[in-house]
């Protein structure tokens, strides 16, 4: 509803509009009207002003009490869009939201099939945005997608991942593509390796039964980490029409590396958190937050080592971590480059002294923007070579569209390049699941007692479990926390 606002705001609603809310503790309309709008006030990062709500508030019905669970509640929807049609004078197009548990999922697309909600032609679509989780394994994506296929085709479907409606996200592929100097920089004979972190202060927020069902591999790793390195690290795709952007993200998770089954602990730290002090608040560890988590074994960090199989990358680790109850709500890429292969620095006062390895950062939140780590003499006699910042300072926080603004308008548009294709979910699945069973069967282990219970072990507030650090330190390299680039 925030998003919508924002568009309202924008003027970007389209002038036949109608938002239809469905729900068991859905109220009726006045009612609905009014809570919508107090969500709107909490979550909305402009302030609230009548002439913006007013029109998207004009356009809101809902049907009270309505559960997924009954026929009658697809013949109310029937009935209320039927009534917008003669309204209008012309059929409606039709998107369907699912911000509902994966477990509704099922229902609700028999439903609407059942229905005939789910009819698209030329003159009049119908599309359906879901949310990840798009299953809980491979085989759980499989049957949701099955299930979806038996009403709907691939191109009605549309899979959100909020991460690829992130500016700083789309930048990633713009930065790369469209500056020439880069590209020469950008493979396995000049990249020493890459870090990939998403970091958060916060920790489960009342999402207990979902956080116990996924951990931080399935939340974070597979959908958003395992994206934005696609965008990173993708070929350049034929055009930037959807398909062909998408065909090459799912190339590029398809080269990489598939870890033996008895090797695989060797590429994977995994964490929970233990109570500490994040942003000068004390706050619990995992177990306590909830009787559910009490002894829990479900991590909320994870760091891994991967490598892509291709050319442009063979040989180069590519490192992600992500971890809640971090000191620092951040996401940034960093990229290390190989050391110059002049052993000195050429000039009298610095011989002996070695070139400095240039990196690239990339920060996807909190402000967007690059900053590239040069190696420059200050002038003075005795100065020696000093890293040097160049910066394009980010803005985001200031200006940025909020994700779901963005990709509302796509939906809406008809474009799904920010998206996620069926095929993509399959090979996320197959580069995080070999990790997950390792741990179901360290799980195992922990339960009958033949390897100790780790858990919590890292204190909320820092940068995850000792054993992170033990884990890249043993490659020569260490974690990078780069700092936000600062505003204007
Ligand atoms: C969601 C995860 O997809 O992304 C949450 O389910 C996480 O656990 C959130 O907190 C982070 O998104 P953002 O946009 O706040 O960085």
């Amino acid at each position: 509803m925030p998003a919508l606002y924002h568009l309202s705001r924008e003027d970007l609603l389209p002038d036949k509009f109608k938002v239809l809310g469905l729900g068991r503790r859905i109220s009726k309309t006045e009612k609905y009207v009014i809570e919508m709008k107090s969500r709107v006030e909490i979550y909305c990062s402009h302030a609230m002003e009548e002439r913006f709500w007013k029109p998207l508030k004009d356009r809101m019905i809902s049907i009270e009490s309505s559960d997924i669970n009954k026929h009658s509640t697809f013949e109310d929807i029937q009935r209320e869009i039927m009534a917008i049609e003669d309204d209008w004078g012309r059929k409606a197009n039709k998107v369907f939201f699912f911000a509902t548990s994966p477990s509704h999922f099922k229902v609700i697309v028999q439903k609407l099939i059942e229905n005939g909600l789910n009819k698209s032609d030329s003159k009049c679509w119908t599309r359906l945005v879901i949310e990840k989780p798009f299953g809980l394994n491979l085989a759980d994506a499989d049957r949701l997608n099955n299930l979806l296929l038996q009403g709907f085709s691939e191109e009605q479907v549309y899979r959100i991942d909020h991460f690829l409606g992130k500016e700083s996200v789309q930048n990633i592929l713009i930065f790369r593509m469209s500056n020439l100097m880069f590209q020469p920089l950008w493979n396995n004979e000049y990249v020493d390796h890459v870090q990939i972190t998403i970091s958060e202060t916060i920790g489960v927020e009342g999402r207990v039964d979902f956080f116990q069902q996924t951990g931080a591999v399935l939340d974070m790793l597979q959908s958003h980490i395992l994206q934005v390195l696609a965008f990173l690290a993708m070929e350049p795709p034929a055009s930037f029409e959807p398909e062909d952007i998408r065909d090459q993200k799912v190339l590029l998770l398809r080269s990489i590396r598939r870890y033996p089954s008895e090797e695989i602990g060797k590429y994977v730290v995994r964490g929970q958190y233990d109570h500490g002090v994040v942003k000068s608040v004390h706050v619990p560890g995992y177990r306590d937050e909830d009787p559910r988590t009490s002894d829990s074994l479900i991590e909320t960090y994870a760091a891994m080592k991967i490598f892509i199989d291709n050319p442009r990358w063979r040989g180069v680790p590519f490192y992600l971590r992500t971890g809640k109850r971090m000191p620092e709500r951040r996401s940034f890429i960093y990229i290390q480059l190989k050391r110059p292969l002049t052993k000195d620095i050429p000039m009298m006062l610095q011989r002996g002294q070695q070139p400095m390895k240039n990196s690239i950062s990339i920060d996807i939140q909190p402000k967007g923007g690059v900053k590239l780590q040069l190696g420059w003499r200050p002038s003075g006699l005795l100065e020696s070579v000093k890293q040097a910042d160049l910066s394009i300072e980010g803005q985001m926080a200031v200006k940025e569209p909020k994700a779901y603004e963005r990709l509302l308008v796509d939906v809406i548009r008809g474009d799904s390049t920010l998206f996620i294709r069926h095929d993509e979910v399959r090979e996320m699945f197959r580069v995080v699941e070999p990790f997950l069973q390792y741990f179901r069967k360290e799980d195992e282990q922990i339960r009958n007692g033949e390897i100790p219970d780790y858990f919590p072990n890292y204190y909320a507030g820092t940068q995850g479990p000792p054993e992170a650090d033990t884990f890249i330190n043993k490659d020569g390299r260490e974690w990078v926390w780069v700092e936000p680039i600062p505003n204007y």
